[in-house]
């Protein structure tokens, strides 16, 4: 399972990069606007830092100019995946630019029939939206099982991006689930650290040892 980080933040990309743990970036306007940074500049330094795919995402609404755009976004660098919303211009947008070769991450995925449409039009990556669906009661993690088994049954090679994880376990479900990557937050991934038992039984690891005296180094 691929790791993506969601965020423009640069000091946590690096952090988890320097372990290992990326193996792409998204990111979207929200983040953008978070980051305080200009695009274009903090995504050529994210392309820069990671080898792997790094999302960036259209803001025209036509197809004409979501397509300029993400030629432009695409120019950053050869590692971007010019990411498109799940709209009709969006999917136009999507079959110019992968017939062109470029990687295209199609974005807010909620169903299972946008997924297929995602796919015919030669997306590298569907983001179904786990947590957003959650949050109005529907099951998110549904999503990503059903639009696994549909990519199977018709062998349909678009990767499922799992998106919008809010917990550590929406990372576990989507593992079992067999999503191709998830994406999430710096903070949910160190979070995949911890367990209550591990500092418990550390904790008495530490004791026991500071009562033999003894050092290693
Ligand atoms: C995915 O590419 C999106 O950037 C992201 O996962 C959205 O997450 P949110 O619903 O927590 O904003």
């Amino acid at each position: 399972m691929k790791f993506f980080v969601d965020t423009a933040e640069i000091d946590a990309i690096a952090e988890l990069n320097d372990l290992g743990m990326v193996d792409g970036v998204t990111t979207n306007p929200s983040l953008i606007l978070k980051s305080g940074r200009d695009i274009l500049e903090v995504t050529k330094e994210i392309c820069d830092l990671v080898d792997g795919p790094v999302s960036a995402e259209v803001v025209a609404t036509e197809a004409d100019d979501m397509i300029a755009e993400g030629r432009k976004l695409a120019k950053i660098a050869p590692n971007i995946a010019v990411k498109v919303p799940l709209t009709w211009a969006g999917l136009k947008t999507c079959k110019t630019l992968s017939d062109e070769g470029q990687m295209v991450n199609v974005t807010l995925c909620f169903s299972v029939n946008q997924a297929i449409l995602a796919a015919k039009a030669g997306a590298t990556f569907i983001s179904p939206f786990i947590g957003r669906l959650d949050d109005i009661n529907l099951d998110g993690m549904e999503l990503i099982a059903d639009i696994r088994q549909v990519y199977d049954n018709y062998g349909f090679e678009t990767e499922i991006l799992a998106a919008s994880i809010r917990t550590v376990n929406h990372v576990t479900d989507s593992a079992r689930i067999g999503a191709d990557v998830i994406t999430a937050p710096p903070g949910v991934i160190k979070k995949l650290a911890d367990h209550p038992l591990t500092d418990k039984g550390l904790e008495s690891f530490l004791s026991d040892w500071a009562k033999t005296g003894q050092k290693i180094l």
